[in-house]
This record gives C-alpha cells, structure tokens and sequence, in this order.
C-alpha cells in the first residue's frame, strides 16, 4: 500500500495526488523533471517489514539496515533513521550520508567489494558497526590498517552462496560466478584466519543474492547454506553471533505478480532458522522505497509518426531514470489527470537524450497525453535519483518530500553555473579566454 492515490482536484477532475497534495501543484512550483517522495508510505513500508520480523522471530536481535544506495538523500534515510532503522552502506560517502542523517554509528553496516584503504580508515574511525569483508586481500588490508589505527572492528564474511536470485541477470549477486563475497568453504577458512587476528573481531557470517526477489525459494536455499555455515563455524570452535541476510526482497511494479509479502518472507526465515540462536541483520532497500516514490515528467510534445509509430516525448530522460535502459525494467507510466476518456493508445514513451536507448516503454498502452500534460513514472523511489546523471549536460531532476499537506524540497536543481562550477580550465586554456 502506498500513498499516492487519484482524487479530484479543484476543479473536479480526478488526478493523482501525493498524501494531501497534489503531485501538478508541486510540479508547478518546482518545474520538471522532479522526483517526489511520500512520507508516510516510507514509514509504513519499514514498520511492515520490521513488524513482519519481529512478530515472526520474536526475542531475537534484529537491526534492519536501510540499504541507503536505493535512495540516498537525507532526508529519506532520516525518515527511516528515525524510526530506529539502520543503515547499509557501500562507500565512504553512504557512512557519512546514514551518519549525517542521525543513523547511530552502531546501526551502520559497511559493504562492498572494493573498500579503499582510505574508506576502510574512515569506517572503523568513525566506529561503523560491522564491515563484511568481502575476500582475502581485503581482510588482509583491513587488519593492517586496524592495527594501525590500534581498533578492532567487528567483522563479518560476506559469502556467496551460489544461489543466484533477482529481477535481472545485472542485479543478480549471489552466483559463483559475480565477484561478490568468498565461497562457503573458503568463508570457513577465512573465518578462523580472522579469528585468529589481533586485530579484527569476527562477529558474523553475510550474503545478499540478489535484488527485486520476487520467488523465496532461492533466498530459502541460500539462507538454509547460511545456517550450516554457521554451525560448522560453531563446531569448529569459533563464535559467530550474527547473521546478516542482506536485502533484495522484490517490490510491486504493477506489471507482475506481486512479489511475496514480508510476512510470507520472515515466515521462511524462521523456518530455515529454528532452533538457531543469533542474532540478525537485515538490509533492505528497494521494499521501502520503491513505491514510496514517483517520478514526474511532462510531456514536451507527442509525435506521431508517418509510418503509424506515437512517440511520447517526455522533459524527463535516462539520465534521470535510468532502470529501463539498463535492465529493461517496467515503470508504470500514467497521466498525472486521467479522464479525459479517450482510449488508451500504444506510445513509445521516450526522453530527450540523444541515445536510443533513451526509451522507458515501447507500445505501451497509454491514455493520450498533449504537449504540457504531467506524467508520472510508478515505483521509481528506488535506485531512481540514486543512479541518475548529468548526461547531456541535464541537471540532476531535484527531489522533493512530501508529510501530509506539506511538501519540501530537499534535493534542489542545480543552476547551470552550479554545474560548471565544478570545472577549472587549465591555466593555458583561461589565458587564451582573455
Ligand atoms: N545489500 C547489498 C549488499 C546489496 O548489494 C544491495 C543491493 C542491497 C542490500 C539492497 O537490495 P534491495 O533490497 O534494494 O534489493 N540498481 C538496481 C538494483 C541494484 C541492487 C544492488 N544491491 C535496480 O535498479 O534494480
């Protein structure tokens, strides 16, 4: 359930509102494109999940750790932070992203499979809860600077455990065959190498197979390997207390059956774990924000073609959303204000990038829009904002928040002369200017 819903507007006519303001108004005042996200739905969507795994798993230790690279800006991951969420997090700008937020150091989890020296410093200074260290050569790298810095972080493994699962072969992570994590065997192994450091605490065992899961059984298989794992730790002597299961549970995009409710998920962990006394981590992203976000574009012209083909030609491009182009993934795209009653039409629905793959649906079935006519991309919270770029010297679509009959813009658009800011031209080049 998420908060964007049709209601009229002032002049009767049904549109698609935001909690208690309309998505044209805020279209209006802050231009397009724009990503507009809902408070409240954030808000129920990490309560439903975290009410899922602690009503399934009661008495256990659960940090839920917001995946923030779904959708890092401020005042998303403070929304979540403030209900006591953790954070994911996979760079130094992440970490210092949850913590400006207000996300507590030790709600912080670090991933990733290149940590720079200078992350992995910035990390266990600024006491990160759990680094998963992802090979050999980083554990290596990690206990030196450790014991430089004279700290000892707690550590978990990240595992592969051969079990591939997701929406798409790119967001896939858990097979052999992707660079993530170290093998089960060679978890066992690096475990007690870890353990046997000075300078490091091994506290855990972590994986993450994949993204936009939309069948449990290959999470059930994975997290089944998990449990052996850390039995076999157990009977090797060593102590393990903590299991990070990594996020990737799917989120409706209304072109598919719903993937599984977060209940039916923790109900399969406390299957797979009965009887296993840890404590858990969890790092979900897309499930809380995907569909507490759209995008809204209006439509710079519509161009129908003598050969028959209807192109939607929106202000909004890949660069702004760039999940179509790149997985081929289904947004659902709609008028902002339905009801003028003609039929629906197939559209290619496109932006203004000079690419061709600069397109979000092909013949898709459309209600006729008009040159001006506000559109809205579905379920574009997640790994919207958070992958787009300035390509074509676009500035970034700014974002901004909704809370009930109030809105706030908290990402602004940058001016063209913000953008350029950035640039030096090299002594000879500004020379020759004069
Ligand atoms: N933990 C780790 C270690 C991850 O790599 C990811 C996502 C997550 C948690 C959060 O997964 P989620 O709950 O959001 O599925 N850009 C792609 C998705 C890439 C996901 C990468 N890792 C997309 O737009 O579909």
């Amino acid at each position: 359930m998420n908060h964007f819903e049709d209601r009229p507007g002032p002049s009767g006519v049904p549109e698609l509102w935001c909690e208690g303001v309309r998505l044209s108004e805020i279209a209006e005042a802050v231009g397009t494109p724009v990503y507009v996200y809902s408070t409240a739905t954030l808000e129920r969507h990490f309560q439903v999940f975290r009410t899922a795994l602690t009503s399934a798993l009661p008495g256990r230790r659960i940090l839920i750790a917001y995946a923030v690279k779904a959708n890092p800006n401020l005042a998303v991951i403070r929304t979540l932070a403030a209900l006591g969420a953790g954070a994911d997090t996979v760079s130094e700008g992440e970490i210092r992203r949850a913590l400006a937020a207000g996300v507590p150091a030790e709600r912080i989890v670090f991933s990733g499979v290149g940590k720079t020296d200078e992350e992995l410093v910035f990390a266990i200074t600024s006491g990160v809860a759990e680094i998963n260290v992802e090979s050999e050569p980083e554990l290596e790298r990690l206990a030196i600077i450790a014991d430089r810095l004279g700290r000892v972080p707690e550590i978990a493994i990240r595992v592969n455990p051969d079990v591939g699962a997701g929406g798409h072969v790119k967001i896939s992570t858990g097979a052999s065959d992707t660079k993530f994590g170290v093998s089960l065997s060679e978890a066992r192994r690096l475990y007690a190498r870890a353990a046997g450091m000075k300078a490091v605490r091994p506290v855990g065992v972590a994986c993450h197979i994949g993204s936009q899961i939309s069948d449990l059984s290959p999470m059930e298989a994975a997290f089944h390997r998990m449990r052996e794992l850390v039995e076999q730790l157990r009977s090797d002597g060593l102590s393990v207390s903590r299991l990070d299961l990594g996020g990737g549970l799917g989120a409706p995009y209304h072109n598919s059956p719903d993937p599984p409710l977060p209940e039916a998920y923790a109900a399969m962990i406390e299957r797979v774990l009965q009887g296993l006394d840890i404590d858990l981590a969890f790092e979900p992203g897309r499930v809380i924000v995907a569909n507490a976000g759209v995008l809204l574009a209006r439509t710079v012209h519509v161009h129908r073609r003598s050969d028959g083909r209807a192109f939607v030609v929106l202000d909004a491009g890949m660069n702004d959303l760039l999940r179509p182009t790149l997985y081929d993934a289904f947004h659902q795209v709609r008028p902002v204000r339905e009801g003028n009653g003609a039929p629906p039409e197939p559209f290619d629905i496109v932006g203004p990038v000079c690419e061709t793959g600069d397109i979000f649906a092909k013949d898709r079935a459309m209600a006729p829009v008009s040159s001006g006519d506000l559109v809205a991309f579905l379920s574009a919270g997640a790994y919207g904002a958070s992958m787009s770029s300035e390509y074509n010297a676009r500035p970034l679509a700014p974002e901004v928040l909704v809370k009930g009959d109030s809105y706030a813009v908290v990402r602004r658009r940058p001016t063209y002369e913000e953008m350029m800011a950035r640039e030096i031209l090299p002594d000879w080049q500004s020379q020759n200017l004069d």
